[in-house]
């Protein structure tokens, strides 16, 4: 209703008047209109007054009671005169000290929508400046019964206090702020109660307040749950929805009987009521929370099982569908929780401050996990072990999830940062420790993933363990329920630093960091090795003449070896230096290697001639090099080639001691660097699969042979690790995938005795190779049964998506050929199937599966059918040596671009 003409577009004289007119007919009816909801307002307010203390455990018959019709949509902000409203952060005027909120989600098991929830809240607040304006976030709420009362009384009971007049309440729905214009200041040192009446609508798309529909025992039912960070609290329920903007939280939750509702505290008790229908609700009423922001507050109400021990105090309960529970899939977690908790307490020397902690497994989503405080939220695929599941690599990362949420309980809630700018203060803390808590759980996790976390490892690196825990507890202990710059940190690492003589470090604390934090990317540090000058320049994939123009230097602590022993740290902390102890002779024996444990956030881009004596040390001796140091050199040399800032021989260099690498890790990183998941990669690279046919085959054979041999004896052994899992799959499929016949056998092996028998269950990791090969190097029979198991009722979306895929990979081309020819109505009548009538394989042609098949098969086929190999058996080289496929290009140009259907499959190809 604004005066959008103005902005935008030039009106003709007729159409000006005729606006005119009209804006003033408006303006008319909203004087009458404000006239009465100022009346309606002023008697809510004398009813209020009446009844004070206003009190949220009041009856719901109350709510949006009385004249009102609730939120007459308060006008919009544009015609206001410029003000505080129109800064995106909130104004300190006035500061919330504790929350009286009740909701209640108008949910029922069966009930058709639409579902809305209502509430009411009744923030106390401290004055800290005289002010006639409040602020508060609101968006997507409707609002009514505005309502100000003090200042109160100090004392616990904080009674007393008028009322304050609303003169007006509107929205200022850019900045997502409701605004109450009072009729009289609120004066600095009191306090004041803001009372408002709000609804919205339960929505279904995961954020805010949400509904999510799913099926247990056989039966659909409801849920709802909530997710609030970083800013959707505001949708939930007015309030100064900032994160440094603390406060303590009375929750009520008003839901039906047949639902148990949660929330960040313990229930202390329920009760009954009835709405203005007769119907009966319970109240459930949670212990008042500390000091905590409100993007953690959380709720849920479902009809869930749960699981529980109790941990030191903590009474820690996992959530779930009731047959996920009584199937035992929550038993994983709530064995590792609380070791987790204890684990945590003793290294930040801080005990978790709650009595209960419940983690609820959510059958749909949107983030992966949250830590809300005390009732930390999953999707049901990350919290969930499936014991009978072969994908054993989910309890890591069950693991790693669960000790990242718990990490938060003090990074993040306990300690929180003051806006979202440091959010990776939350997030990198929680990550490094996601780390260091689940390799305490399961030994073998280690070692490392984001920015953030990699640059506390290497803050803990240099500082040494011991100092940096040292001062972060101090500093969770400092911060303990209120919120941080990254400053903060600094200052309390440099009080520690300051405090011994051991660690000295070139710089201040604050100066290497912000080196760090505050500039983009990363350095790749250049070694000559016959001069030992180091210098640094920023990283980039794609290495330019002009990228390199920016001289950000970073302060880079370098950790290094000579001949297998450490020595002592060395600090570049300017862009080039010289280290005249790395000068390094002409023996070949005398090496140098950077970066030990990967304790630096970098890449080293050694001179090619050091990098041949390494590779020459590897071929000797290849556990002269530490494992993880193998692998990263091999990484670093790739991803160095790949960006341009060396020659990709001098990466090849470092691959020739392979056949002596027995560490499933290395073979990773080292076939993911060659063979990328993405197929076009691949089929780009034609001439090269000749060549890496004949240099890997040779070099992967002793490690494939020591895991067939494990997949022959017991695939169980392998069960829970998550390396090996993972990297399984790579290097089976590449084995397969260059043609190594034993691998071809024993993929025809595992998948026959499958069809003879549904109990010889592929191992799932190596299931989507298998398939593809055990169809391969079959025929028709191979593929009715992959088309059989895709139909089987049974199978997973999973295992749809893997029969699908192993259809695709066929040699026969005829099979390949009657699901392309006959795609919808784009049939040429040259395959067996046509229409919707059986095909000659004896299954049903539906359609949607063609489709999808077709969008497979143009996976496999599109990038090599435009190029010049397209009539060589070499453009397909994931199948066996065998008949070529001549897929006629008219298929593709027909069935598959027209609908699209490639380009939606192209993103799952291989994706878990
Ligand atoms: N707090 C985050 C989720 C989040 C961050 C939501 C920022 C909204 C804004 C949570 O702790 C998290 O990191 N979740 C991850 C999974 C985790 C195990 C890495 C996620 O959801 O991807
Ligand atoms: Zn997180």
């Amino acid at each position: 209703m604004g005066p959008k003409a103005a902005s935008g577009f030039y009106l003709g004289r007729k159409p000006a008047a005729l606006l005119a007119l009209l804006l003033a007919a408006l303006l008319l009816a909203l004087a009458v209109l404000g006239a009465l909801y100022g009346r309606c307002l002023q008697e809510v307010e004398e009813l209020r007054a009446a009844a004070a203390p206003p009190s949220p455990t009041a009856g719901p018959e109350e709510e949006g009671a009385g004249c009102c019709p609730p939120a007459p949509s308060p006008s919009p902000g544009s015609t206001r005169p410029p003000g505080v409203w129109d800064n995106s952060r909130l104004p300190r005027a006035l500061l919330p000290l504790h929350y009286e909120l009740r909701l209640w989600p108008r949910l029922s098991p069966g009930q058709p929508g639409p579902f809305v929830f209502s509430g009411q809240v009744n923030i106390t607040v401290r004055c800290a400046q005289d002010t006639a304006t409040v602020l508060l976030h609101s968006s997507e709420l409707e609002l009514w019964g505005a309502a100000v009362r003090g200042p109160l009384l100090e004392g616990p009971d904080g009674g007393g206090g008028g009322g304050i007049e609303v003169a007006e309440l509107w929205l200022k729905e850019r900045q997502e702020y409701a605004v109450l214009e009072l009729r009289r200041s609120l004066r600095a040192g009191g306090r004041y109660v803001l009372q408002l009446s709000f609804r919205g609508p339960l929505s279904e798309n995961l954020d805010g307040l949400f509904l999510t529909r799913y099926t247990d025992q056989g039966q659909s039912s409801m849920l709802i749950a909530s997710q609030l960070e970083p800013t959707y609290a505001r949708t939930v329920y007015p309030c100064f929805d900032e994160p440094a903007m603390k406060a303590t939280f009375n929750i009520i939750i008003v839901h039906h009987p047949s639902y148990v509702a949660l929330s960040n505290m313990p229930a202390i008790d329920t009760s009954e009521m009835k709405d203005e229908n007769g119907s009966l609700w319970t109240v459930t009423t949670f212990n008042t929370t500390l000091k905590m922001s409100t993007y953690l507050t959380a709720f849920v109400v479902c009809d869930f099982d749960y699981i529980t021990r109790t941990e030191r105090g903590n009474e820690i309960r996992i959530w779930g569908r009731k047959e996920a529970i009584k199937n035992g899939h929550a038993d994983y977690a709530l064995n590792i929780t609380g070791p987790l908790f204890s684990f945590l307490e003793d290294l930040f020397n801080i005990s978790y401050p709650l009595s209960k902690t419940d983690l609820v497994a959510l059958p749909d989503f949107g983030a992966g996990a949250m830590e809300n405080w005390g009732l930390m939220t999953f999707r049901e695929s990350t919290l969930m072990y499936i014991p009978s599941d072969q994908f054993g690599s989910k309890k890591a990362m069950i693991c790693l999830i669960v000790s990242h949420e718990l990490g938060h309980q003090w990074f993040g809630n306990l300690v929180t940062m003051n806006w979202w700018n440091d959010l990776w203060l939350n997030e990198g803390f929680a990550s490094y420790f996601e780390y260091i808590g689940a390799s305490y759980i399961e030994p073998r996790l280690s070692l490392v993933s984001t920015k953030g976390a990699s640059i506390i490892w290497m803050l803990s690196s240099f500082l040494t363990e011991r100092l940096f825990i040292k001062a972060l507890s101090s500093y969770l202990k400092a911060f303990s329920f209120s919120s941080v710059n990254q400053d903060d940190l600094w200052t309390h690492i440099q009080m520690v630093v300051d405090a011994q003589n051991e660690v000295q470090l070139p710089a201040s604390v604050k100066k290497i960091m912000d080196s760090w934090t505050c500039q983009n990317g990363f350095p790749v540090l250049t070694f000559n090795l016959s001069t030992g000058i180091i210098s640094q320049e920023q990283f980039y994939n794609k290495r330019t003449e002009n990228n390199t123009t920016y001289n950000n230097t970073w302060i880079v602590p370098i950790s290094w070896i000579r001949n297998g022993s450490a020595q002592p740290l060395v600090w570049l902390d300017k862009s080039s230096k010289m280290f005249p102890e790395m000068q390094i002779s002409d023996s070949e024996h005398d090496w140098i290697l950077l970066n030990m444990n990967m304790a630096g956030y970098y890449r080293v881009n050694y001179d090619p001639l050091h990098l041949k004596r390494l590779a020459q040390l590897l071929e000797k001796d290849p556990k002269a090099i530490p494992v993880v140091n193998r692998l990263h050199l091999i990484d670093d040399a790739f991803t160095l080639a790949q960006a341009g800032y060396i020659e990709i021989e001098s990466a090849f260099e470092l691959t020739k001691y392979l056949a002596k690498e027995d560490e499933i890790f290395v073979w990773y990183s080292v076939l993911s660097n060659l063979i990328p998941d993405n197929l076009e990669n691949i089929l780009n690279n034609y001439e090269l699969y000749p060549f890496l046919k004949k240099y890997l085959l040779k070099r992967i054979l002793p490690i494939y042979h020591y895991y067939a041999s494990i997949i022959h004896q017991n695939v169980d052994a392998l069960a829970d690790d998550y390396f090996d899992q993972i990297h399984l799959e790579k290097l089976i499929n590449t084995a397969c995938w260059l043609g190594l016949q034993d691998c071809l056998n024993l993929s025809s092996e595992l998948y026959t005795k499958w069809m003879e028998n549904p109990d010889n269950e592929i191992p799932f990791t190596i299931k989507r190779t298998i398939c593809c090969y055990g169809v391969a190097m079959g025929s028709d029979k191979e593929w009715d049964f992959a088309w059989k198991m895709y139909n089987h009722n049974n199978s997973t979306e999973i295992d749809k998506d893997i029969m699908l895929f192993a259809m695709s990979c066929t040699r026969e081309s005829w099979l390949l050929y009657s699901i392309a020819a006959s795609c919808g109505s784009h049939s040429s009548g040259m395959g067996g199937m046509s229409g919707d009538g059986e095909s000659i394989l004896g299954v049903r042609n539906r359609k949607d599966m063609i489709e999808q098949s077709i969008a497979m098969l143009m996976l496999h086929f599109s990038a090599s059918l435009s190029s010049p190999a397209l009539t060589s058996s070499r453009s397909f080289p994931w199948l066996p040596d065998g008949p070529l496929l001549p897929v006629p290009e008219r298929v593709r140009i027909q069935c598959v671009f027209p609908n699209g259907s490639l380009q939606s499959h192209l993103g799952r190809g291989k994706s878990k």
